[in-house]
């Protein structure tokens, strides 16, 4: 029971497939009470209510682009909690260009700047309205969900590859300000290619998930993986851990090639 006593929130679980769902599970196993949140149409098209039940958790619907909605969601889970509490996972992404199947060489530049809100410029947005409602107690943790294409070339992400380039820059830069505020750790954690509704709406990702299940010695991560990588991150064995693009994939991102792909 790692998280014993600990209290914090999980964006991102649309159905059971989610990252963020199985975070949500592994929270509550090692003791945690959690304040789960999604958009109004996540809501109506996912399964959401099923995991509050199992978690005995509030909803909060928010849309992460907007600081209003943000606001009201911390202040919604302080009060559920009775003060402050001791992590976020921020577990979003979306881009209509992908959902459009529109190649990156024509992009749509109001489809990429929402790409970027959603996927990125939010995650300034949470972490700017806790910092600045004081809402995470010292040594809490921060998590965001990113993807090797933010680092190098991975044809089909299109914006996203972009959009994770800059949530790992608001990482960087947002931590340094938290962790001298009050030792709150920011770090964003690069999962393997996942099937779930998000990594499916990626072109080709059938192939990649194999290709990239060949390359990591381990294989691929997959979302129960991820949760019990999370937990660790909420914990306090990781107080020290802050800034960091965490890679989670069975050893991918050290790889160049080996004899099951040649
Ligand atoms: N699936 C993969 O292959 C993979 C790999 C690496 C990183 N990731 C990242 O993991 C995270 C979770 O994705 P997932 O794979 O679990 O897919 P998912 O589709 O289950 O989750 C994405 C979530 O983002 C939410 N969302 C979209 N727009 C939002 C908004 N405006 N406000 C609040 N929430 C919003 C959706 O409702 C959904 O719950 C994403 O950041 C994704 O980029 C996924």
């Amino acid at each position: 029971m790692i998280l014993k006593g600990k209290k914090g929130i999980i964006f991102g679980a649309l159905n059971e497939k989610s990252i963020a769902w199985k975070a949500a599970q592994a929270a509550v196993r090692e003791g945690a009470q959690i304040v789960l949140t999604n958009t109004a149409m996540a809501l109506r098209f996912g399964t959401i209510d099923a995991l509050a039940k199992e978690c005995e958790a509030p909803v909060i619907v928010a849309d992460a682009t907007s600081v209003a909605d943000l606001e009201a969601l911390v202040d919604g889970a302080m009060e559920h909690f009775g003060g402050k509490f001791d992590f976020v996972l921020h577990s979003v992404g979306m881009s209509p260009n992908i959902r459009k199947n529109i190649p990156y060489e024509k992009i749509n530049y109001d489809f990429m700047s929402k790409t970027f809100d959603i996927s990125a410029i939010s995650f300034h947005k949470l972490l700017r309205v806790l910092y600045e409602k004081d809402a995470l107690n010292a040594e809490g943790s921060v998590l965001a969900l990113t993807y090797i294409a933010a680092d190098r070339a991975v044809s089909g992400y299109s914006d996203m590859a972009d959009a994770k380039a800059l949530l790992q820059s608001v990482t960087r830069n947002f931590g340094t300000i938290y962790g001298r505020y009050n030792g709150v750790r920011v770090n964003t954690i690069s999962q393997s290619p996942t099937m779930t509704s998000a990594g499916e709406g990626i072109a080709g990702m059938d192939k990649m998930f194999e290709y990239a299940d060949k390359l990591s010695p381990l294989g691929n991560a997959d979302a129960e993986d991820c949760a019990d990588y999370i937990v660790t991150l909420f914990s306090d064995y990781t107080r020290k851990v802050t800034m960091q693009n965490l890679y989670h994939d069975g050893g991918f991102s050290s790889m160049v090639c080996t004899p099951e792909i040649l």
